[in-house]
């Protein structure tokens, strides 16, 4: 039986495999996406176009080897100082005797965890602890690590029409949102409105004051903006809006156009004190199932080299962008020795 079942499935694999060919003959664009490249076995290219290629200190290397799908770190340039910093590690250690370079992908949550799901991105970097263990627990991510901390910022006008105050809770907040937003008092709230994590957590604050913005009718204060985070963020500034963006993208928006940045207040941040503080916002380090063969090694090793001390924390300990000294992110706790300090992620 069990001898059937096998010759059988090897039979379907060879026939749809045959077919995927014949298809691919005909249209070579076939092959980027979804036939062929399903395979597990073969190092195939991905479909999706990177943002970016990064390739450590030999900077002639061409031959990507690992493919890191992410929004807001990706655009901060994190993504891409992990990148140097490992290849150089990865060769330095025999991880890899050959230069490799490696892709940035740009995708939220999301995306991110769609991207793992094709097998189009090695590793995700993602901002929603439940779709994570939804990830694993559907076997297309086989590994998390607690990668780096980022921290929400909820910004508004100068103007302060929702009259918010320092005393005020995140809820506080956006209970005046939706209140001045409600009468009319000129209070917008601009929303990613593009099942980003950031957009998740803030549909999860509304939610928890009972309050459902984007539900028909849509409410008239509530601005539907699926944007990437800078993009976001430079639409709340240019509209007098209150949204809720990261302190990475906040400085980097910063260091890019300081007007837009210096229009915006900053009502409530995310901290380090305490792990479950709602504005906290954990970074995860998702290794898909789907790395071929032949990069497995590669991806393994990024994942190890990400929680080490004097690896991955310590490039994102001191990532700041050029020009400025204030750190973009803080380094993720080690969930061994501080389990309490990962609470929250
Ligand atoms: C992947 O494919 C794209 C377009 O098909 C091509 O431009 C690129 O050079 C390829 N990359 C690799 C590493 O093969
Ligand atoms: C740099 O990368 C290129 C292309 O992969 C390779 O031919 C060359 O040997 C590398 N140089 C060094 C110093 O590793
Ligand atoms: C790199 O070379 C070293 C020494 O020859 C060897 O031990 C190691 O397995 C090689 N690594 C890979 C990824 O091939
Ligand atoms: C993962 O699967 C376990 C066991 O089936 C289930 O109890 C748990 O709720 C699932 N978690 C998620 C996030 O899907
Ligand atoms: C703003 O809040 C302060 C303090 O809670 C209050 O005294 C004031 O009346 C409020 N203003 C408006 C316009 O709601
Ligand atoms: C915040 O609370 C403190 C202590 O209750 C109070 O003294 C202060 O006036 C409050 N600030 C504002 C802006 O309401
Ligand atoms: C809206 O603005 C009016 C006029 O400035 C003010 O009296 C009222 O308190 C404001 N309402 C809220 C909820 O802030
Ligand atoms: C508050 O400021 C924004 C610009 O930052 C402006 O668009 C808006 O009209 C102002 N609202 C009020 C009520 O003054
Ligand atoms: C985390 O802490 C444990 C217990 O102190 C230690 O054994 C482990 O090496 C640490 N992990 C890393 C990646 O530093």
């Amino acid at each position: 039986m069990k001898a059937f079942v096998y010759t059988s499935l090897v039979t379907l694999l060879v026939a749809s495999d045959a077919a995927a060919r014949a298809l691919v003959d005909l249209d070579p664009h076939l092959s980027a996406r979804g036939l062929l490249t399903k395979r597990a076995i073969a190092c195939t290219n991905s479909s999706v176009r990177a943002s970016a290629t990064y390739t450590g200190s030999n900077t002639t290397s061409t031959d990507v080897r690992l493919r890191i799908s992410n929004g807001g770190a990706g655009q901060s340039g994190l993504v891409g100082a992990l990148a140097e910093a490992y290849i150089d590690y990865a060769l330095a250690q025999g991880i890899a005797n050959e230069s490799f370079a490696v892709d940035w992908i740009t995708g939220d949550t999301t995306d991110s965890i769609k991207y793992i799901t094709s097998g189009d991105a090695d590793i995700a970097i993602t901002y929603n602890a439940q779709a994570e263990y939804r990830a694993l627990n559907l076997s297309t991510a086989v590994r998390r690590e607690y990668g780096f901390r980022d921290h929400f910022y909820l910004l508004g006008p100068a103007n302060n029409t929702a009259n918010l105050t320092s005393n005020d809770t995140v809820l506080d907040i956006f209970n005046k949102i939706v209140t001045t937003g409600d009468s009319g008092n000129g209070t917008r709230f601009l929303s990613r409105y593009d099942k980003s994590a950031t957009n998740i957590k803030e549909s999860l604050l509304f939610a928890t004051i009972g309050q459902i913005p984007w539900a028909l009718a849509t409410s008239k204060w509530y601005h539907q903006y699926p944007q990437f985070p800078l993009q976001a963020l430079r639409a709340a500034s240019l509209l007098g809006e209150y949204t809720l963006s990261d302190r990475g993208t906040f400085l980097t928006l910063a260091s890019q156009n300081s007007d837009l940045t210096d229009a915006l207040v900053l009502y409530k941040r995310g901290e380090d004190t305490d792990p479950q503080d709602l504005l906290l916002n954990p970074a995860s380090f998702l290794l898909g199932a789907r790395v071929c063969e032949d990069n497995l090694a590669i991806a393994q090793g990024f994942m190890d080299w990400m929680v080490l001390p004097e690896g991955g924390k310590k490039v994102v300990s001191k990532y700041v962008q050029p020009g400025s000294t204030e750190v973009l992110y803080t380094r993720a706790p080690n969930c061994t020795s501080t389990p309490a300090a990962c609470a929250g992620w």
